[in-house]
């Protein structure tokens, strides 16, 4: 009896305590799912259902479809409503629908930006209305509004993608020099900076001994990256060290940060003739139905593979933690600096994939089927 009377006071207290949390700015906003606004509050309470809502920057690149499949799949088995909303890679859409989120008084966001460090003042607004914020595989810079952050491990991707060239450019006993060009991540995305310093941790001893040659020059960073990681600059680019440098010879090695940029990188090459016989090695990163297709045609190399239901699985215990005072799994708590704080990251294991082992990762894993790779287009 006494217990009884104590969890009817607890969901009262809880329910007053959510209305005091939404209440500020709530009445102006309608629900994005069409149900009535009036009937929101009561709602949560009802179920318990706390709102999430999650903000993934494109659908342009299959990736984030499958992340906020797996996002919306995972919190919604757990009882949580879920707001997805993708932003085609617009900044201000984005800014606006996080916007929108806070006023419908969400209970948590989750974020993955577009541009890392363009949502300081809307998180700033999460945090004044006291909703956690946690960044999804990209970090959230100048910002002390984010509690946890999700990924992989950034700077082992580049590694990675530096060592299977080591590897399979067989760059410690080669005695001809290999030519190769660089296809880097966005400027405004933390992560393409971290991999670029992986792949150079690397590469770097190659290129200064000359058993790599980059004929463009283009090696750092600022001359490699690639806005909003955009394919068809990717392609341009590649085009245009083509026609420029590769006259006489051919490119050996495109040393690519995305899969996306590997398939503009595979248009020019079939622009420029190249064929069977004189393909490069092409790397990617995150193992796209579409790259693994192209590897098993040979079209390209390699990619990182990223198992976008694992981090989605760590990225749910953070939304836990932070709305029921659970204890997520942290495994870094140095390296993600945002310039306001460390914040307290779990980074999940990148795997490199390539045509001799496709089949055990994803095939057998189930994350693919055969079907999956042969349809792709
Ligand atoms: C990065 C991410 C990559 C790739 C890229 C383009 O932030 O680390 O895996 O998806 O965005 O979408």
């Amino acid at each position: 009896m006494k217990k009884r009377l104590l969890s009817v006071l607890l969901i009262g207290a809880m329910a007053l305590s959510l209305v005091a949390c939404g209440g500020n700015n709530s009445s102006s906003s309608s629900s994005s799912d069409g149900n009535e606004a009036a009937a929101g509050d009561e709602k949560k309470v009802e179920s318990n259902g706390k709102k999430v809502g999650v903000a993934m920057p494109t659908q342009s690149s299959e990736r984030w479809i499958k992340d906020g499949d797996n996002m919306k799949k995972q919190l919604e088995a757990l009882g949580y409503e879920v707001d997805l909303q993708y932003a085609e890679d617009d900044i201000p859409t984005q800014q606006s629908q996080l916007e929108t989120m806070i006023a419908q008084g969400v209970n948590c966001l989750v974020v993955a930006a577009i541009d890392s460090g363009a949502l300081v003042n809307v998180l700033d607004q999460a945090k004044q209305a006291n909703i956690p914020v946690i960044a999804y595989d990209r970090l959230l810079m100048d910002t002390d509004a984010v509690s946890y952050y999700a990924s992989f491990d950034n700077e082992g991707v580049g590694r990675k993608i530096g060592e299977y060239i080591e590897t399979k450019a067989d760059l410690a006993n080669a005695s001809e020099p290999q030519t190769i060009e660089f296809f880097m991540g966005s400027p405004d995305d933390n992560n393409a900076v971290l991999l670029h310093k992986g792949v150079m941790s690397v590469l770097q001893k190659y290129l200064d001994d000359g058993k790599l040659v980059c004929k463009s020059g283009r090696t750092s960073f600022e001359d490699t990256c690639i806005l909003r990681w955009s394919q068809e600059t990717a392609q341009q680019n590649c085009e245009n060290y083509l026609t420029g440098f590769y006259a006489d010879e051919d490119l050996d090695i495109a040393c690519s940060a995305f899969d996306g940029f590997a398939y503009g990188i595979k248009a020019a090459l079939e622009g420029a003739g190249y064929t069977a016989d004189n393909w490069p090695l092409i790397t990617g990163q995150d193992a796209e139905v579409m790259a693994v297709k192209n590897i098993v045609e040979g079209k390209q190399t390699q990619t990182i593979f990223k198992d976008t239901s694992l981090l989605a699985e760590k990225c749910v215990t953070m939304v836990q933690a932070v709305l029921e005072g659970s204890e997520p799994e942290i495994n870094d708590t140095e390296t993600y600096d945002n310039n306001k704080l460390v914040v307290p990251s779990y980074l999940c294991e990148p795997v490199s994939l390539d045509k001799d082992n496709y089949k055990e990762l994803v095939i057998d894993s189930g994350y693919y089927t055969e079907d999956d790779i042969n349809s792709a287009n």
